[in-house]
């Protein structure tokens, strides 16, 4: 039987106050819409259709790599009932059942859609609730029972003070037969609290017209929490990052203090790595075995080997870090920059688009940028790569077993040969043969007395 899913996303999000789409917050380092969508994914649909617009070019721009989406455009919008039916031109030929989603609710998971989608199908419903028992059900819509069965929902301002006092609610997350669905969704009336088609209505609907409802409860009200507000976006982060760190730990890393380790849901970090407190890894990141990343760190979209120490305070933006490499304190790689194995970047060393070769070392102080740097290279402190000239961007070339003594400007393009060595104080300007000795400084003078005499005899205190 086929499947279809619609996901809303055209809601303005008013409590947000923000002046980017709602679902395009983030929520464990990815838009939230992002995780709803990977669970319609994984229904394996026969079409996804998400509705999008408030912000709708905004949201459409961020998922543009998401082939599989057919984008429909709610405008204006009217309610979740009046969403749903703009859908119904991409679904008008289909049949089968219908999985509705919000891009606001992210912890769903594929376990409880699928028994979701088994539950109405086994009862042979027209539409299926999900709902969940929480403390606190403020703001919710609330199910409310006629003995076992579902009979309505009514909506949070609309609802009398003793519905108020129903803890059940409902999750936003409906499976419905396909057939008749649009038809009945279309006398769906706006006449309540908000002016607005509530999609919830259509469960009083269906019952007064016989038709069968279930209401399907999920085990942990967490997975249903909705996003209306930043304190929503942040407590559900907070969720979400408790997830994440747990399953880290019982996978055999080390997390010193996981209430201020903020790992991404998506980052892979290997056994017996340590992470110290405050460190943040962002979206996109691998970090290998027995590597220990140290206070203040923020790594993001990199890798990194097996065996690699990153000290205090870096930032590691788009890179690759191979085993056994040693970053910082206070060191900045970004732009794709590649560390070779054994490699040593110390303290307040940047990298930007550069490839450090195995066993290099820049101990301290320096700016390598658009460089290729080869093996065994030692780079002094104070070593800078001009690779700009106002205009254009050049590139740095440092052959094997180069040594580039301290204070040395390369004013790029230029190429360093295998084993050179810069003397201290170079600007070099021209290409160094390999194995040659290369100096710019001129030869230093000694002006006897010249203190005394300047300050005309006296001692200058
Ligand atoms: C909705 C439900 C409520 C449920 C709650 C669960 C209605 C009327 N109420 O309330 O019973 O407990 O979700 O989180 O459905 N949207 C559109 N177009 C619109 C309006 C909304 O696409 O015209 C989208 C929103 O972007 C959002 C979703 O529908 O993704 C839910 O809308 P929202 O306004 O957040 O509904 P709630 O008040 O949370
Ligand atoms: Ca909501």
């Amino acid at each position: 039987m086929d499947l279809h899913v619609v996901v809303l996303a055209a809601g303005k999000g008013t409590r947000m106050k923000s002046a980017r789409a709602k679902v395009l917050h983030r929520v464990g380092g990815r838009p939230m819409i992002e995780r709803v969508l990977d669970r319609a994914r994984e229904l394996d649909a026969t079409s996804t259709i998400i509705v999008v617009g408030h912000q709708a070019d905004e949201v459409k721009r961020a998922l543009l790599s998401r082939r599989d989406l057919t984008f429909v455009v709610q405008e204006p919008q009217l309610g979740t009932a009046h969403a749903l039916l703009t859908a119904e031109p991409s679904l008008r030929s289909g049949s089968g059942t219908v999985v509705l989603l919000s891009g606001d609710a992210p912890l769903l998971t594929h376990k409880t859609l699928t028994n979701l989608v088994d539950t109405h199908r086994r009862a042979g419903a027209a539409m299926t609730v999900l709902t969940a028992v929480v403390p606190r059900p403020q703001g919710y819509g609330r199910i409310v029972r006629s003995g076992e069965k579902i009979a309505r929902i009514v909506e949070d301002k609309d609802a009398t003070s003793a519905e108020r006092e129903i803890q059940e609610i409902n999750s936003g997350v409906y499976a419905f037969e396909l057939d008749g669905l649009f038809d009945t969704v279309r006398t769906i009336a706006s006449e309540n609290a908000q002016g607005e088609y509530y999609l919830p209505d259509l469960v009083a609907i269906y019952r007064q017209r016989g038709k069968g409802v279930e209401a399907m409860t999920v085990d942990d009200p967490n997975e249903i929490l909705g996003i209306n507000s930043r304190a929503e976006l942040a407590a559900m982060n907070h969720i979400v990052r408790n997830e994440k760190n747990t399953a880290l730990m019982a996978s055999g890393v080390t997390i010193e203090d996981p209430a201020t380790a903020y790992i991404d849901a998506d980052v892979e970090i290997g056994a017996d790595t340590i992470i110290h407190p405050c460190v943040t890894i962002e979206s996109g990141t691998v970090i290998g075995r027995a590597c220990e990343i140290h206070s203040g760190a923020r790594i993001t979209h990199s890798r990194l080997g097996d065996g690699v120490t990153i000290l205090n305070h870096c930032v590691i933006t788009n890179s690759h870090i191979e085993d056994d490499v040693s970053v910082g304190p206070f060191a900045h790689l970004r732009n794709h920059v590649t560390v070779g194995a054994h490699a040593k970047v110390g303290n307040f060393v940047e990298m930007k688009n550069t490839k450090f070769g195995e066993g290099s070392k820049s101990g301290h102080l320096a700016y390598l940028g658009d460089s290729v740097i080869g093996k065994n290279v030692n780079i002094g402190a104070g070593t800078i790569t001009c690779n700009f000239d106002g205009k254009q961007k050049y590139v740095t070339t440092i052959e094997d077993g180069a040594f580039i003594g301290s204070d040395t400007q390369l004013i790029a393009p230029v190429t360093v040969g295998e084993r050179a060595y810069i003397g201290t104080g170079t600007t070099v300007r021209e290409d160094v043969p390999p194995a040659a000795l290369a100096v710019s400084a001129g030869k230093q003078r000694n002006i006897q007395g010249w203190v005394d005499k300047k300050r005309g005899g006296t001692d200058g205190s």
